[in-house]
């Protein structure tokens, strides 16, 4: 029964894979919330949102609003039939609200109507009338106020107040980062259908489906089991649907659950960017303290987040802030702080990063700051303390496998960094009114949830009886190319080929209780239970295939749809194996469910395991800021990128480009104007600069250190969503050390973003 048959040779090596969704997103076939077709009776929803930051609602009218043409029924918190209350973490957010609005764009009544139009006229025609209050825009302010909305931090390594004793060199200063607006491209929304059972289905884009799932059955008071959520993908998150779906989904749940018809609430852009909550804005203190050689020996820091007016993720963002307030570097005394701050603006939340670069940018800073003090290049400083196998992390895990110091030297060695400062020497000598500057930015980010039980995933595999294959995850794809790579995971593990496996929506009826896609561990968590699921099947496939060879102890594997059996390609193919199986009432499905070991951590102490791993990496970033006019443009960004063993090099790279252009956003361009009485300024693309073609670097060329140290990442390809965006903060220090070349007494702050107003401003300025 042995035969030769020749392995398939239209198997596609898994990396030219590429990305599932590319020829539908080029061609436009991709569906988007707002793509899917209404049914008949569908309704529309608009939202009457607060004019004021902070306030008494002393009366709303109406009633001349609910009689416009075309208008069903307008919804006040008095109609949520469950809890008014939407907080994730601390339960301290209404969906609408009630006797007190506390951010400007804050949701107060929802209008249902046949047509926009009309839900539109009908919102012009609210009467509503504020007992203003006090409002706080500066979370430092809210501080010294006590407003609080979690317990403060503090994390704590050695002891910092002595070892300050032994340093030579203190320095201490304050930095601020300013918030980003999410911008992705899909803006908000969700349509929900009334189903049977009293139940409701719907579709949201969301990375998380369960968060969704949740809160709509709280706001309903019904259970989870009657509210199932479809997400097929979204236009982008980068954080920003983690949490903050869930209110647009809950609102169109509502209406559709109580009018028995369906519903769609979907955001304009100007309605996203006034009521949703941003990237965390941070001010902070720091505190650095140095020997002779220029090792850190002492860091302290105090961060004021500011959050917004309701908890959402932020303080879960505090904490990964305080995990990476030490970026890359090992320093045996450590004293963190952190502070989330109430004030008077839309909740802040999760953006790329999760609060990491918020920290990280302060001990750049400190260290930025320290090596012009002592008149050395930071780069020193920073190559110095670099973290080694066996260096603690403040939080108590023990460094293994690190990649900084590889990453570090295999960029400056590539790229050679003599050369380049050279370079940048003579242009800046030859030129008066241009200068360059360079930075160096190495990256060291946590892989995992920080809270450990949400480090978990299931999956759910059909083999069907035709040898095609649907494979459910609780993965949502939001363009980080998460659902080719589980096609991939699924075509090694059942040796077949990627075209056979076709990915399902992220459903929560067929893959339940899932943590969102956030925190780049979406294809590890999901991608293990995917393997779970494939080792499942082939183990009763195996166990059929030696039933037809008759010998228990052959050797049998799958490999390019062909059975081999004894490492000798048999004369089955998946095809007919799989017809055959299903003939003989194989089961050809199973549910497969990872949880991360290793990982934990007490919350009381302060210390533990939190993370299955780390990534590394290293930026050269070189910039030209022109002298006379404050503008910059970026020359190149190049990286060493601790990818791991890459199971998709193209996703990969790609992940890595925009994270970088995002990190450059972040920190040069996109500046979020609040002003004192909570109004966002920068409230639509004319008032807010996103990075555009013209603003991505000349040359920006990022190198896989490709690594095959045993980890937890799956299949070894190690998590990339959100590190590659922390590269850009070299972009911040080497437009200031262009800055500095220029004007050596500038006055200029470490204050981001470094926007062309304020790279001019510190050009001419003195300290
Ligand atoms: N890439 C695209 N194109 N769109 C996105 O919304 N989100 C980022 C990152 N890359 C995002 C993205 C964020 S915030 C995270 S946490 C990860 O993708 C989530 O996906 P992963 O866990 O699969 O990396
Ligand atoms: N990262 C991203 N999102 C999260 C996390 C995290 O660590 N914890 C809860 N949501
Ligand atoms: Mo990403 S900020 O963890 O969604």
């Amino acid at each position: 029964m042995i035969t030769d048959k020749k392995i398939s040779s239209t198997t596609k090596p898994a990396t030219s894979f590429g990305n599932v969704d590319t020829p539908n997103h080029v061609t436009g076939k991709s569906v988007y919330v707002d793509d899917i077709p209404g049914m008949e009776g569908m309704l529309f929803l608009k939202i009457f949102d607060a004019t004021i930051a902070h306030g008494k609602i002393k009366s709303i009218d109406y009633t001349e609003a609910a009689q416009e043409e075309g208008v069903v029924k307008i919804f006040s918190y008095k109609d949520v039939p469950g809890e008014n209350q939407i907080g994730g973490i601390i339960p301290d957010e209404p969906l609408l609200a009630d006797t007190e609005v506390h951010f400007m764009g804050q949701p107060i009544l929802i209008v249902a109507a046949e047509n926009e139009d009309a839900a539109e006229e009908a919102l012009k025609k609210i009467k509503i009338e504020y007992e203003p209050l006090p409002v706080i825009t500066n979370p430092r302010e809210a501080f010294a106020k006590g407003k609080l909305l979690s317990p403060s931090r503090k994390f704590v390594l050695g002891n910092s107040e002595e070892a300050f004793k032994q340093c030579k060199y203190i320095f201490e200063g304050i930095t601020e980062s300013n918030g980003q607006e999410h911008l992705y491209l899909e803006t908000q929304g969700a349509y929900a259908v009334p189903t049977e059972h009293n139940s409701v289905k719907v579709y949201s884009s969301t990375q998380g489906p369960t968060a969704v799932q949740r809160t709509t059955a709280r706001v309903l008071g019904v259970g989870m089991n009657q509210v199932e959520v479809d997400v097929t993908r979204l236009g982008g998150g980068f954080g920003g649907k983690e949490d903050q779906a869930s209110t647009w989904a809950a609102m169109a749940a509502m209406v559709a659950w109580i009018m028995k018809r369906p519903a769609k609430c979907v955001l304009h852009r100007m309605e996203d960017m006034r009521m949703t909550g941003k990237r965390n804005p941070y001010s902070s203190d720091f505190k650095i303290g140095l020997d002779a050689h220029y090792n850190i020996l002492a860091y302290e820091a105090t961060f004021h987040q500011n959050g917004g007016a309701a908890a959402d993720l932020s303080p879960a963002i505090l904490e990964r802030t305080l995990f990476h307030c030490t970026n890359s570097y090992f320093i045996p005394n450590v004293t963190a702080t952190a502070h989330s701050c109430k004030t008077n603006l839309p909740p802040n939340t999760a953006f790329r990063g999760f609060g990491g670069p918020q920290g990280m940018f302060v001990i750049e800073a400190a260290i930025d700051y320290a090596a012009k003090q002592l008149g050395i290049e930071a780069a020193i400083i920073q190559r110095k303390n670099l973290v080694k196998d066996g260096s603690e992390f403040p939080y108590g895990q023990i460094v293994e496998n690190s990649e900084a110091a590889k990453c570090w030297d295999e960029v400056t060695a590539k790229y050679d960094i003599k050369k380049l400062r050279a370079e940048i020497d003579a242009f800046n000598r030859q030129n008066k009114f241009f200068k360059k500057g360079l930075s160096l930015m190495p990256v060291c980010f946590g892989i995992s949830f920080t809270n450990t039980m949400m480090n978990n995933a299931r999956a759910l595999v059909h083999v069907y009886s035709d040898g095609s294959v649907g494979v459910s995850t609780g993965a949502v794809e939001m363009g980080q190319g998460v659902n080719s790579k589980m096609i991939q995971v699924a075509a090694r593990a059942l040796g077949i080929h990627v075209d056979k496996i076709k990915l399902e929506s992220t459903n929560t009826s067929r893959v339940a209780n899932t943590s969102p896609s956030a925190a780049s561990a979406t294809a590890d968590l999901n991608g293990k239970a995917v393997l779970d699921a494939c080792i499942q099947i082939n183990e009763r496939l195996h166990a059929f295939i030696k039933t037809l060879s008759g010998n228990k102890n052959d050797k049998v594997e799958i490999k390019d749809e062909i059975v081999y059996i004894n490492n000798q390609p048999s004369e089955y193919n998946w095809k007919q194996i799989i017809q055959q199986a299903f003939f003989k009432r194989i089961n050809l499905s199973a549910k497969g469910h990872y949880a991360t070991p290793v990982i934990h951590y007490d919350k009381i102490k302060e210390k533990g395991h939190p993370f299955a791993y780390h990534v590394y990496g290293t930026a050269i970033t070189i910039v030209t800021v022109d002298c006379l006019r404050g503008t910059y443009e970026l020359d190149a960004v190049h990286v060493v990128h601790d990818a791991g063993l890459s199971i998709n090099p193209s996703v990969d790279l790609g992940q890595c480009e925009g994270g970088i252009v995002q990190g450059i956003g972040w920190m040069t361009m996109e500046e979020v104007v609040y002003n004192e009485n909570g109004k966002l300024l920068s409230n639509a693309l004319s008032t807010y600069k996103i990075p555009d073609i013209y603003s991505v670097p000349k040359q920006l060329d990022v190198q896989f250190l490709e690594t095959n140290n045993d980890n937890l990442a799956v299949l070894k390809s190690k998590a990339v969503g959100e590190p590659p965006l922390m590269y850009g903060i070299g972009a911040y220090f080497a437009v200031r050390n262009a800055v500095l070349t220029f004007n050596p007494t500038s006055s200029i702050t470490y204050n981001a973003p470094i926007t062309p107003e304020k790279v001019l401003m510190g050009l001419y300025s003195k300290s």
